[in-house]
C-alpha cells in the first residue's frame, strides 16, 4: 500500500499523542502532531507580544513564520521549540490562536503537504473532518475531564512544571469549550469515526484496539472499519 492515513482526533489530554506515537512506531508510519503546530504559532504570539485581534500583524505573521517538523522535533523559524511549546502559558492562549481562520488555512495546507502520499498518523481536532476527510481510519478518543486533567497534571510533575491540579482542570475544560464551539473547524467527531473512551483503559489496550482496525483495513482496503465487530 502506497499511502494510508490514520486520523486521531479528540479533546485535550485524551491520549492522542501517546497512542499515535506508539502506533506510528509499530506500523512504521510518519507521525504528525498537528497540535504542536498550533502551539508553535501560540508561542510566537507570546514571544512577540502580538495582540490576537490585530488583523494586520496576523497577516504579517503568517507570511514570516516558518514551521518545520523533523523527527518529532518542532522548529519555529529555525529554533527548536519542542519543549517550550508545552507550558501552561502556551496552553492558556493556544485555543484562541487556533480559532483564527487565516492561521488554520496555512497550517492545514502544510499538514496536507506533509501527509501527501504517505503512510501517516496525524492527531489533532479536525484531522478526520477537515484535513483528511478521506482518511482510511478515523479514531475519536475521549475520556472524562477529570481523567484528562489527571494525566496532564502527572505530565507536568514529571517535567518539573509547577501547576495546581485545579488550574490544569480549568484549562482543559476551557479548551474543550473553545475548541468545540469555534466557528472554524470545531472539534467534532466525524460521522465515520470510531469513538473510544479511554477513561478506564490502559495505553496498551487502546493501542491494541486501534491496531485491530488498522490490520483489518490493511487486509481489506474497501471495508468501512467502523462497522467491524471486533
Ligand atoms: O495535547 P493537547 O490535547 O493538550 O493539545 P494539542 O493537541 O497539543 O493541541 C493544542 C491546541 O491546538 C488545541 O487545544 C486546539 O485549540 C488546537 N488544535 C487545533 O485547533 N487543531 C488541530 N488539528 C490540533 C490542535
Amino acid at each position: 500500500m502506497e499511502n494510508f492515513v490514520v486520523a486521531i482526533d479528540g479533546p485535550a489530554g485524551s491520549g492522542k499523542s501517546t497512542i499515535a506515537k506508539i502506533i506510528a512506531n509499530r506500523y512504521n508510519f510518519i507521525y504528525l502532531d498537528t497540535g504542536a503546530m498550533y502551539r508553535m504559532v501560540a508561542y510566537y504570539f507570546i514571544e512577540n507580544n502580538i495582540d490576537l485581534k490585530d488583523e494586520k500583524n496576523i497577516q504579517k505573521l503568517i507570511e514570516n513564520i516558518e514551521l518545520d517538523v523533523e523527527n518529532n522535533k518542532f522548529f519555529l523559524n529555525g529554533e527548536d521549540v519542542s519543549e517550550k511549546i508545552r507550558t501552561p502559558k502556551v496552553n492558556s492562549i493556544v485555543s484562541s490562536v487556533s480559532a483564527i481562520k487565516k492561521i488554520r488555512i496555512k497550517l492545514v495546507e502544510q499538514q496536507r503537504k506533509i501527509g501527501f502520499n504517505k503512510k501517516i498518523i496525524l492527531d489533532g481536532r479536525d484531522i478526520g473532518t477537515v484535513v483528511f476527510p478521506n482518511a482510511d481510519i478515523k479514531i475519536f478518543l475521549i475520556a472524562s475531564p477529570e481523567e484528562r486533567a489527571n494525566r496532564r497534571y502527572k505530565e507536568y510533575i514529571e517535567k518539573g512544571i509547577k501547576e495546581d491540579y485545579q488550574k490544569v482542570f480549568e484549562d482543559i475544560k476551557k479548551r474543550d469549550y473553545l475548541d468545540s464551539t469555534r466557528e472554524e473547524s470545531p472539534l467534532v467527531k466525524a460521522n465515520d469515526a470510531i469513538e473510544i473512551d479511554t477513561s478506564s483503559m490502559t495505553i496498551d489496550e487502546v493501542v491494541e484496539n486501534i491496531s485491530k482496525y488498522i490490520d483489518k483495513k490493511f487486509d481489506n482496503p474497501n471495508i468501512y472499519v467502523g462497522k467491524i465487530n471486533l
